[in-house]
């Protein structure tokens, strides 16, 4: 189970702590820290916090993807709003990378920055369809999204000036993947390339790609994961009885966490910022702590095409 361990301010300037921080995340704990650890102004936060729930479009939290430097979600009917949050998550995103390469050195040349978000809904009582539930336990999994084997790390900001984010944390991915792999709920997918339709696939999603379609190729390591995602949240079995931790994030903390490998849900709370970052495999100081190779150890099968990868 997920442990949180502290970072008091300033403790990553010491050289001496460089692999600590991976070391704990890749072992699966939630790194902790009690204030926000860079500049954040405060009349940014208090244009977040006027943000009415309900306001944006189809009750979706609105997203930041810093290599389009594009929003998502965001009110049509109020562009002058809209460029306002815009500006708050391009900068959200840049200090938290830039804090991050300092903290996580020995990843930061490898990993591929992901989409930042702002939450503005109150998780508890929140109405959405069981897959998209936060506050179910899951491990994250991404639709759209293939990962190849490439990790979720997601670093989180509760701005709420009152409220702490309310989370339960389960059991880490390899006692999921143990318990529920294969046979005894989630089958295990063949390994990629062997069937003739595999192969046709593959071709018709290359091919498309080439004229700029985007097709997810999900890898068979995305198709498990995306299962065991669905099989979490829609096991009541599992949400009620295993075993849990409650954890509560207080206004201004920062979390940063592996949620790939642990498994958690977002009972309460409300306005937070959110930046994920892909760590690929090559990066990672025990590549064979992480799900891909807990996957492949498990099924005796090849998880990942190095062609899609690649393309
Ligand atoms: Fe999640």
């Amino acid at each position: 189970m997920a442990q949180k361990k502290l970072v008091e301010m300033g403790e990553w300037e010491n050289p001496k702590n460089r692999l600590k921080y991976c070391r704990e995340l890749e072992i699966g704990n939630i790194l902790f820290f009690p204030q926000i650890p860079f500049s954040f102004p405060q009349q940014e936060i208090d244009f977040l916090l006027q943000q009415k729930q309900g306001s944006s479009k189809a009750r979706k939290n609105i997203a930041y993807k810093p290599q389009l430097d594009k929003i998502t979600n965001h009110d049509p009917k109020d562009p002058i709003g809209a460029q306002k949050i815009h500006d708050i998550l391009r900068h959200y995103s840049k200090a938290v990378t830039q804090f991050l390469t300092q903290l996580l050195s020995p990843y930061a040349k490898e990993w591929k920055l992901d989409y930042a978000s702002f939450r503005p809904f109150q998780e508890k009582g929140r109405k959405l369809r069981t897959r998209a539930r936060n506050d179910l336990l899951h491990i994250d999994s991404f639709p759209t999204r293939p990962m190849h084997g490439m990790r979720i790390l997601r670093f989180f900001t509760n701005i709420n000036p009152q409220e702490p984010r309310t989370w339960l944390t389960s059991q880490p991915f390899e006692e999921l993947a143990q318990q529920y792999g294969g046979e005894k709920g989630v089958p295990f997918p063949e390994s990629p390339g062997y069937s003739q339709l595999d192969r046709l696939q593959k071709k018709l999603k290359l091919w498309l790609k080439q004229f700029g379609f985007k097709v997810p190729m999900r890898s068979p390591y995305d198709q498990f994961m995306l299962q065991l995602h669905h099989f979490l949240k829609e096991n009541d079995y599992f949400q009620k009885n295993c075993p849990k931790d409650r954890w509560e994030f207080p206004p201004n903390s920062c979390w940063l966490v592996f949620t790939d490998q642990v498994s958690h849900a977002a009972l309460s709370g409300q306005y937070a910022l959110e930046q994920t970052l892909l760590i690929p495999q090559k990066a990672l100081l025990q590549p064979e702590r992480s799900p891909v190779a807990i996957l492949e150890r498990l099924s005796g099968k090849n998880m990942v095409d190095s062609e899609l990868i690649q393309s």
